[in-house]
């Protein structure tokens, strides 16, 4: 996997950069979701187990697209292992849980990393904007991408579920839906599941 072609920096909200050895030490999950400032999604080993299920062995490589602070994504790195995951983050970054190995920044909230064209699987968790997944799959749909998984707020997923919906998209998507609370978290997030059923030319 090439992901140094531009060398990915962690900053603080300081514009501090900081380095590998520097990087917080990973919080120890309970069986019970919990809240934690770096993530907005509940976690609790339960529900991390859930999501090392869906990551995909590699060589294929996992894009979470919005990564934040980092910490579920560094979390997932610790629980699977050889996992090919990297988090995008927009400039400065936020990023405080993952190496610079498996961190990558974008230079604005409308731009998109070209990386998502190799990753097989994409992560979004609580994304701010319908938009961004929308413009990641018309720029890079239909490449390598077979499973998409979104985890956020039930009440938001109607909003985000028409982007798999769309009737001139060349992708046809099988979704499976779980509220969180059946795999470890919250009931009021939701994580969605869309694998490719097919791509066929429009
Ligand atoms: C609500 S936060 C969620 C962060 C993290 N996933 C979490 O659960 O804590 C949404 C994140 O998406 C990031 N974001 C917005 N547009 C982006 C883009 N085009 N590429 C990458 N990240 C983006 C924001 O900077 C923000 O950190």
């Amino acid at each position: 996997m090439e992901t140094d072609a531009v060398p990915a920096k962690n900053y603080q909200e300081d514009g501090v950069c900081i380095e590998h050895t520097e990087l917080p030490s990973l919080p120890v999950l309970s069986k019970v979701p919990h809240t934690y400032p770096g993530c907005c999604l509940s976690l609790s080993a339960p529900l991390l187990s859930y999501l090392g299920t869906l990551m995909p062995a590699p060589p294929n490589i996992v894009l979470s697209v919005g990564s934040g602070y980092g910490l579920l994504e560094a979390l997932l790195l610790s629980h699977v292992s050889s996992l090919s995951l990297v988090g995008v983050e927009v400039q400065p970054s936020s990023n405080r849980h993952l190496p610079a190995s498996h961190h990558q920044s974008v230079p604005g909230s409308r731009s998109l990393h070209p990386l998502a064209a190799e990753a097989t699987t994409w992560l979004f968790v609580y994304p701010k904007r319908v938009g961004l997944l929308e413009e990641y799959l018309c720029e890079f749909g239909g490449l390598g991408v077979v499973r998409i998984i979104w985890a956020g707020p039930q009440a938001d997923w109607d909003d985000y579920k028409t982007c798999f919906e769309r009737p001139d998209s060349a992708m046809r998507w099988n979704i499976s839906v779980k509220s969180a609370d059946t795999v470890g978290g919250r009931p009021w997030d939701l994580i969605a599941i869309a694998n490719i059923e097919k791509t066929h030319a429009v």
